[in-house]
């Protein structure tokens, strides 16, 4: 295990999470990296660190080009255990390595997980000379907890983003240069939906301060690096965080006995009829955070559960918990279900959404027992009607 250069004095010294598939319940296919960069500069510079289990692979990386225990100084742009994890580890072998992080918050967070380690608080626009390098810090409060900074490094013009422009993406490329860009960027989109969307103004706010600086690279702290691609990603992070909505339909739901299902396909002839996109996510299949990424654009979602108990099915309370926390954008929606007697959860679904930024295209659709064709094709019209009378 050997460290990745970046660029000359700049190296990764990270791990990697091969076996990742959860990360609080964002389902993480590919995996992940925990990402931290070394500075060989006068003042040996950690820049962050990784998840705690990692340590041993992180120290192994920076042995390589040189002995931990010269380490002066600890970045910590975010207190989040995946980052922070490894930073008592590094204290232990270079116990004189001063911490740096968000006044306030990255103080408050650091002590609150591994107890007083003389932490520094730094404010915007404070910068730290590393000796021929300097550092300028930039608070980027709740992108996306509220400690989060990131680090601007002259003169290679490099900035070190944290969970910003990250991805869950285990790789041994390190640049986007040599990455499969399009798993990348379909990794990109997913991170930015599951973690950071509930945070577009915020995030917004951070892509504008960032545009006064001349960055070259972005070293974020999950994934690749971007360079060559980083238009491209920085285009989609303006995107992501002004909410833009697509012509797109997420319809989202679960089924007993597959009537609900029918509905589901009902809806979707609506939506297509209208040119617009639908996409049919079946809760017992997919998961919440794939539907999230998905959805995330999407200026239509559908969420269907038939009546279980006088309830909403359990999986299709647990998508609306989950969409709720995240959805960043008002979207139209519509609730339906099946039922045989009760028949409350269209209703309780209507509720739901509309506690998350959504607004009604019709009253909640509800069919009892088996749907006949006639009914079927009574539900693709209504729909075709409320689109067109937009
Ligand atoms: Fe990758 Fe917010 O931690």
């Amino acid at each position: 295990m050997k460290a990745t250069k970046i660029c000359e004095g700049v190296y990764w010294v990270g791990a990697i999470d091969w076996d990742l598939r959860n990360f609080h319940g964002y389902e993480t296919e590919k995996g992940s990296t925990y990402n931290a960069y070394l500075v060989l500069d006068e003042k040996i510079t950690l820049i962050d660190t990784v998840k705690a289990g990692f340590e041993k692979e992180m120290l192994t990386r920076i042995a390589s080009v040189i002995d931990p225990a010269k380490i002066d100084l600890i970045i910590s742009n975010h207190a989040e255990p995946d980052h922070s994890g490894g930073i008592p580890a590094v204290k232990k072998l270079a116990p004189g390595a001063a911490v740096y992080c968000a006044a306030g918050a990255g103080v408050k967070d650091l002590t609150a997980y591994y107890g007083d380690l003389g932490y520094i608080g730094v404010k915007a626009g404070d910068t730290l000379s590393l000796g021929k390098r300097t550092l300028t810090f930039l608070p980027t409060p709740m992108v996306h907890w509220p400690d989060n900074m990131v680090s601007f490094m002259t003169p290679e013009n490099i900035l070190f983003s944290n969970d910003a422009f990250g991805q869950h993406y285990a790789t041994f490329e390190r640049m986007d240069t040599e990455s499969d860009l399009s798993e990348a960027l379909v990794q990109a989109r997913k991170y930015y939906a599951n973690i950071v969307q509930p945070y577009g103004m915020q995030t917004a706010k951070a892509l504008a301060a960032c545009a006064q600086l001349p960055i070259q690279t972005v070293c974020p702290s999950h994934g690749i690096a971007w360079t060559k691609h980083l238009p491209e990603i920085l285009a989609l992070y303006h995107k992501w965080a002004a909410g833009e909505q697509e012509d797109f339909a997420a319809i989202v739901y679960d089924t007993m006995w597959h009537s609900t299902e029918q509905m589901a396909h009902a809806i979707a002839d609506g939506f297509s009829a209208c040119g617009i996109r639908p996409r049919l996510y079946n809760l017992h299949y997919c998961f919440n955070s794939d539907i999230i990424s998905d959805a995330m654009t999407a200026k239509y979602i559908a969420v269907g559960s038939p009546t279980l108990n006088n309830n909403m099915m359990p999986s299709v309370a647990s998508f609306l918990t989950y969409f709720r926390g995240l959805t960043g954008n008002k979207k139209k929606s519509i609730a339906f279900g099946s039922y045989g007697w009760g028949g409350q959860s269209p209703d309780q679904v209507q509720e739901q959404l509309a506690g998350c930024k959504c607004e009604p295209l019709l009253p909640a659709v509800r069919l009892q027992y088996k749907p006949s064709q006639e009914q079927l094709a009574k539900i693709t019209e209504d729909v075709i009607a409320a689109l067109k009378g937009e």
